[in-house]
């Protein structure tokens, strides 16, 4: 298989776009098109400083690169959430910082247990322990140094199985949580998700081709995924499927956060009852400690 473009080895065949590409083809592909994406959808204001959150894993790690390359007008630093989960975590550990080491980027790091939380202790909690604590801590901590937005590696893959899931259970209040920008409000920090028209494919082989270092295992309380597997089967046989999907939903989705909030009576952040989510999950595990 040779490239479209130079005709030098292709490492992948992009069907959608009938397109097979070289190694240094598909970075400069791949590049580009978050950089349409970032302009497409605005997901950045210039001059922005923008907190780049990254897990050790590819998402994250393209994510970083990419923006790295593509956003002069913004001011990038990376954080990283140690979830100290034996081996895994250590991993992650030093591959975000051989990542940040080689993009220049600068690195912040804080670990669970600082905030009261840990995973060995949450039982079959873990996941939702973890996204309710992760969420929490990157909007404290890029809200109290200054940062206008959160960048997450949230890709294609990602959001069409979020959207699937939250339809079925008609939970709809909160829609713009699809968007790939969200703008905040009171003490909730504008998210943003650049790798919004990416796919978990796409953001592996670039970090492959760019060789950036990035943990290859999941993490090890990640429950399988029945929905990727039908969203897949699906992709196989409409290629196109999942980007023409999401690339429409901004469309239909209600931009509006009408979701009254209040203040938590224990750490003052946003909730929509008397105390958090966070402050009643630090409560809980230390009562289990
Ligand atoms: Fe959060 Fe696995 S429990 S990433
Ligand atoms: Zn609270």
């Amino acid at each position: 298989m040779k490239c479209s473009l130079c005709r030098k080895k292709a490492v992948e065949r992009l069907r959608q776009y009938k397109l097979s590409l070289c190694k240094e083809c598909f970075v400069k592909f791949y590049e580009k098109q978050v950089e349409r994406t970032v302009k497409k959808y605005k997901v950045f204001k210039s001059g922005e400083r923008v907190l780049v959150c990254i897990s050790g894993g590819k998402d994250s790690a393209a994510m970083l690169s990419a923006l790295t390359t593509i956003s002069k007008e913004i001011e990038i630093e990376a954080f990283y959430i140690n979830l100290e989960i034996e081996n895994y975590s250590d991993v992650s550990l030093k591959n975000v910082k051989k990542l940040c080491n080689e993009l220049n980027v600068k690195l912040n790091v804080v670990n669970l247990s600082e905030y009261g939380i840990y995973l060995s202790k949450a039982g079959k909690k873990k996941c939702s322990v973890c996204g309710t604590a992760k969420r929490y801590i990157m909007n404290k901590f890029a809200r109290e140094n200054g940062f206008d937005c959160v960048a997450t590696g949230h890709c294609l893959d990602d959001i069409i199985v979020f959207f699937f899931k939250n339809w079925l259970s008609g939970n709809f209040e909160w829609s713009t949580k699809f968007l790939p920008r969200m703008e905040g409000f009171d003490k909730i920090v504008t998210r943003v998700k650049p790798l919004y028209l990416m796919s978990e494919r796409e953001n592996a082989i670039y970090c492959l081709c760019k060789e950036l270092p990035f943990t290859k295992d999941n993490c090890p309380y990640a429950p399988k995924d029945d929905w990727k597997e039908i969203i897949y089967d699906i992709e196989k046989k409409k290629p196109g499927f999942k980007r023409n999907f999401v690339a429409n939903l901004p469309k239909y989705l209600n931009r509006k956060t009408n979701l009254e909030f209040k203040h938590c009576t224990i750490c003052g952040e946003v909730t929509t009852a008397e105390v958090c989510a966070f402050c009643k999950l630090r409560k809980w595990m230390e009562e289990r400690r």
